[in-house]
């Protein structure tokens, strides 16, 4: 005992309350229906939950999945494209072409989550093989073409490093009003994972998430604020597995394995489907409470590297002339979430 205080109970430092709480607010960017499916392109480094995330994608009959590109993250970016081209046949959609992008961020260090997501990129988990190449145009030109060649604006669910998202606002301004919603997973209002200050997908590349968040393109935020109450736990693997199903199985293992690095780490029981969490939000209009915030990306080279600083107070805003520039996911209902996922995977071959 120090000073009267139980030193085991952080409580009150942990607790302090955000400075400000923006009010959760009507959700501003696009989602699907059964009855007018969203055409969707997800951006991604596969990965554990990457893998979820396309799976849930390609059940669920609200979105129209153009195509996945892939971005160097959690592992190599030609890792990500064999594990994108494998998980799409898992889950039978040899249909949905795959494209490889960058292979690291536009400057800066090239960042890994292997220790996370293991060397693979998906664990020890063994998936068929694809008879399919990827895509020899690339992402960034796959992407221009749907853009450009879809009859209504399509939705961009990145859910790795923003540098492919860049280097299309780049290469092809005059696309982004052709970019209906883009529905990215990271950043956060509060600590990083990957830093103190930042999360990984944001800090894997910050200045690419810079030109991202501030292109003026309907932008959601789906941070670690929100992720972090997106939680499996082995029951839901368990039940994953029992679906009895190829892709079943490949999410349980692939959940299981993230569970095992958690406990291994921190003794933690629970894991956070992060980029799931940015599908959900596409295919179900009231599952994520959204905020607005301005958020802007440091890209300094110091301790805050890579934070998403986000800004909801009115009075502040006012101050110093900036607007809202995303909705940012604030509350998520954890059991409807597992549910959704179970009943996505109920589905899959
Ligand atoms: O911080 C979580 C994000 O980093 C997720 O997209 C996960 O796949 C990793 O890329
Ligand atoms: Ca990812």
């Amino acid at each position: 005992m120090s000073a009267g205080v139980n030193l085991d109970d952080w409580g009150p430092v942990h607790a302090v309350p955000t400075f400000h709480r923006a009010r959760a607010g009507e959700r501003t960017a696009p989602f699907g229906t059964r009855e007018r499916p969203l055409p969707l392109i997800i951006d991604s480094d596969p990965g554990l939950d990457d893998a979820l995330a396309i799976g849930l994608a390609c059940a669920s009959p609200e979105v129209r999945l153009l195509a996945v590109t892939t971005v160097g993250g959690n592992a190599d970016v030609t890792r990500c494209t064999e594990n994108a081209l494998r998980l799409l046949h898992a889950y039978g959609r040899d249909d949905v072409p795959v494209a490889e992008g960058a292979a690291g961020a536009l400057l800066g260090d090239v960042v890994r989550a292997t220790e996370v997501h293991g060397v693979s990129g998906v664990g020890n988990t063994q998936l068929p093989a694809s008879p399919n190449p990827a895509r020899p145009e690339g992402a960034v030109a796959l992407m221009a073409r749907l853009l450009a060649e879809s009859p209504e604006p399509v939705a961009i669910a990145p859910i790795g490093p923003l540098t492919n998202i860049a280097l299309l606002l780049r290469a092809y301004p005059h696309l982004a009003p052709r970019i209906a919603h883009l529905c990215l997973m990271g950043g956060s209002i509060g600590e990083g994972n990957t830093t103190a200050a930042a999360e990984f997908n944001i800090v894997a590349d910050p200045e690419a998430a810079d030109v991202v968040f501030r292109s003026g393109v309907p932008i959601t935020m789906i941070g670690l604020d929100v992720t972090h109450q997106a939680l499996l736990d082995r029951s839901a693997a368990r039940a994953l597995r029992e679906l009895g199903s190829e892709s079943g199985r490949i999410a349980a293992e692939l959940t299981d394995y993230a569970l095992d690095r958690n406990l291994e780490w921190s003794g933690a029981t629970t894991t956070a489907i992060h980029d799931a969490v940015a599908i959900a939000h596409l295919v179900v209009p009231d599952l994520v409470a959204v905020a607005r915030y301005h958020v802007a990306v440091e890209t300094g080279h110091g301790p805050a590297r890579g934070r998403t600083v986000c800004d909801g107070l009115p009075y502040r805003l006012r101050r110093h002339g900036r607007e809202p520039n995303a909705d940012v996911g604030i509350l998520i209902d954890r059991g409807r979430f597992e549910r959704l996922l179970l009943d996505a995977y109920a589905r899959l071959p």
